[in-house]
C-alpha cells in the first residue's frame, strides 16, 4: 500500500507498491524542463516532452500519486462533466469542436502507452451511459445530445443500459475506457526514466527566482531549468486562478456484489451532484466502484455521513456483499467550464501551469500533455489557445505573484499551554475535533483515537481563512481554495505550500508536541 492525501484508504492504492525511482539528479545540469507534481499530468507531460527531445526532472513533494491520482475512480472519457451544451455557450462551438478533438486525442494518447509500454493497468475499453430519469432530465439530456454529437463525439440513444438502474431515457457514448490509475502512473514513470527523464520524490519545492535559467530551490537541493511547469493540481502561492478554480470533494466506495454480476461500462445519472458507477477488476477481483456527493471543500460539516448517503444508492440498486473501500479525493471546478493549461499568468513566459480539470482530471491529464508538449516545443500550439489560463480578465489591484519565501508569522512561538488548559480541552470526545478560542487566539483541536490531543493555528498558510475538520479523511481543509493539511497542520495538498503553525501542548496525559 502507498501513501495518499487522506487516512481513507482507495482501491489503488491498497492494491499497490511503491514505485521507486532509479534516476538520479544532477544539480549541475541545466535542466530543459523542470516539472512540480508526480500525478498523471505531471508524469505523462514529463514523459512526452522526454520523447520530444527535453531533458526533464519531475520534483515531487511526497511520493508519485500521493494527490488526486491515487484518488480518482478513473473514468477516462470523452463526455465531460462540463457538457459541451455548456462549453458552446461561454465559447463557441467551434471550441466545443476543438475540445472534443483534444478529449479524443488524449484518450487515444493514453491507450497508445498502455501497448506501446505494455503498462499491466486493466485498461478496458468501455462505452458510457448518461440517463435521465424524469421530464426534466430527458429535456437536458437531449440538450447534452444534440451538442455533443454537433462537437463530434460518437454516440446513440439507447434503450437499454447495461446498470441494475431505473431511467426513462438515455444515450450511449462510445470510445471510452477506464484504468487502474496508480498501475498506469508508475508504467508511464518507468517509461520516463528509461527515457532518460529524472524524478526525485520527497522533494517539496520552496522558492523560485525567476531569472535565466530559473532557479528552483527545494528541501532537496537547488535546481536551474529553463522552463517550469506546475501540475500541481492547483499552482502554489497566490494567483487569479485560484479565484476561478472551485475545489470540490468527491466520495467514493469498491464494493463487491453477491451475485457477481458487474457490469461492463460507465455510467452516469442526472442528479445534481450526480453519481458514477462503473466496475474494476485489479489483482485478480472484481470492484462495483460508485461515486459521487461532491461538495465543496471545506464545506461540509460531517463528511463521514455522505459515506452513508452513497452507500444507501448503491444498495437500491446493487446486491452488494461488501464495502472494501471507501474514500474521497479533490478535484478543481474551473469557472468557465475548460481548464487552465499553459502559462502561468502573472510571471514569466517559461513558466506553465495545468489545472481547473473539474472531474475529469484522467482525460484533461493528457490533454494538457499534449498541449504543454506543443508549446514548449514550439511543435503544435493547437489547443493552447482554447486552454489559455491567460483567457482570465484580470482583476484589478490584484497581488498576482509567488512568493514561497514569505515568512508566516508564527503566533504561538516558544508558547507552551499548561496542563490545566488542555485537561478542558480534553474534554473533547476521541476522534473530535473543534476550533475554540483561548486567549484570544484561535486554536484547531483535534483529538485522536488514543485520546492524543493534537493542536495547529487554523489560520490557513495560503491566504489566512480558517480550516474546518474532515472527519472522514482527518484533515484540516481549507474553505476557501482547497489547502489540505495532516492532523498535525503538514501541507497535503496545495495551493499552500507551508504547514500550518503547530501548538505545543504539554500535559502529563497527552503527548509532548514541539
Ligand atoms: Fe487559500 Fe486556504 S487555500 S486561504
Amino acid at each position: 500500500m502507498i501513501q495518499r492525501d487522506g487516512a481513507m484508504i482507495s482501491l489503488w492504492q491498497g492494491n499497490i507498491f511503491a514505485f521507486t525511482p532509479k534516476s538520479k539528479v544532477d544539480p549541475r545540469l541545466v535542466y530543459d524542463v523542470i516539472i512540480v507534481g508526480g500525478g498523471i499530468t505531471g508524469i505523462s507531460t514529463a514523459l512526452s516532452l522526454q520523447e520530444a527531445g527535453k531533458k526533464c526532472l519531475v520534483l515531487e513533494k511526497e511520493i508519485l500519486g500521493f494527490g488526486t491520482t491515487g484518488g480518482t475512480t478513473a473514468h477516462l472519457n470523452t463526455l465531460l462533466d462540463t457538457p459541451y451544451t455548456t462549453i458552446q455557450k461561454n465559447f463557441s462551438e467551434d471550441d466545443a469542436k476543438l475540445t472534443a478533438k483534444a478529449v479524443q486525442k488524449a484518450l487515444r494518447l493514453i491507450h497508445e502507452r498502455v501497448n506501446r509500454f505494455a503498462i499491466p493497468c486493466g485498461y478496458k475499453e468501455q462505452q458510457a451511459f448518461l440517463y435521465a430519469q424524469n421530464e426534466e432530465q430527458e429535456k437536458e439530456l437531449d440538450e447534452i445530445a444534440k451538442a455533443s454529437e454537433a462537437a463530434g463525439i460518437d454516440l446513440t440513444y439507447t434503450t437499454e443500459i447495461p446498470f441494475p438502474i431505473p431511467f426513462t431515457k438515455a444515450i450511449q457514448v462510445n470510445g471510452q475506457a477506464s484504468f487502474s490509475p496508480l498501475h498506469y502512473l508508475y508504467g508511464i514513470a518507468e517509461a520516463f526514466e528509461k527515457a532518460g527523464g529524472t524524478i526525485v520524490e520527497h522533494c517539496r519545492v520552496t522558492g523560485v527566482e525567476e531569472t535565466e535559467p530559473l532557479k528552483i530551490t527545494t528541501d532537496a537541493g537547488t535546481f536551474k531549468a529553463r522552463d517550469l511547469i506546475y501540475a500541481t493540481h492547483i499552482p502554489p502561492g497566490v494567483n487569479l486562478l485560484h479565484l476561478r478554480c472551485m475545489p470540490y470533494r468527491s466520495y467514493a466506495m469498491a464494493v463487491t456484489l453477491q451475485d457477481y454480476e458487474y457490469p461492463d461500462g460507465l455510467s452516469y445519472d442526472m442528479v445534481d451532484p450526480y453519481h458514477y458507477f462503473r466496475c474494476q477488476e485489479i489483482n485478480g477481483k472484481k470492484y462495483l466502484i460508485a461515486g459521487g456527493k461532491d461538495h465543496k471543500t471545506g464545506h461540509e460539516e460531517n463528511t463521514r455521513h455522505l459515506f452513508e448517503t452513497l452507500e444507501a444508492v448503491v444498495h437500491r440498486y446493487f446486491n452488494v456483499k461488501g464495502i472494501a473501500y471507501r474514500w474521497s479525493s479533490q478535484y478543481y471546478e474551473p469557472a468557465d467550464g475548460l481548464p487552465y493549461i499553459g502559462h502561468l499568468p502573472g510571471h514569466p513566459q517559461n513558466i506553465y501551469v495545468a489545472t481547473g480539470f473539474g472531474g475529469n482530471g484522467m482525460t484533461y491529464s493528457n490533454v494538457a500533455a499534449i498541449t504543454l508538449t506543443g508549446l514548449l516545443t514550439g511543435r503544435d500550439d493547437r489547443y493552447a489557445k482554447l486552454f489559455n489560463p491567460n483567457r482570465l480578465k484580470p482583476v484589478a489591484g490584484f497581488v498576482n505573484f509567488i512568493q514561497h519565501n514569505a515568512d508566516v508569522v508564527k503566533q504561538f512561538a516558544g508558547k507552551i499551554f499548561s496542563g490545566e488548559k488542555i485537561s478542558g480541552w480534553s474534554a473533547l470526545a476521541r476522534d473530535e475535533a473543534k476550533l475554540i478560542k483561548e486567549e484570544g487566539q484561535k486554536i484547531a483541536l483535534y483529538k485522536d483515537d488514543k485520546g492524543i490531543l493534537h493542536g495547529v493555528n487554523p489560520s490557513c498558510t495560503h491566504l489566512h481563512c480558517d480550516v474546518n475538520w474532515n472527519n472522514a479523511e482527518q484533515s484540516w481543509d481549507c474553505p476557501c481554495h482547497g489547502a489540505r493539511y495532516s492532523m498535525d497542520g503538514k501541507v497535503l495538498t496545495g495551493p499552500a505550500d507551508r504547514d500550518l503553525e503547530k501548538i505545543a501542548l504539554d500535559d502529563p496525559g497527552n503527548k509532548k508536541h514541539s
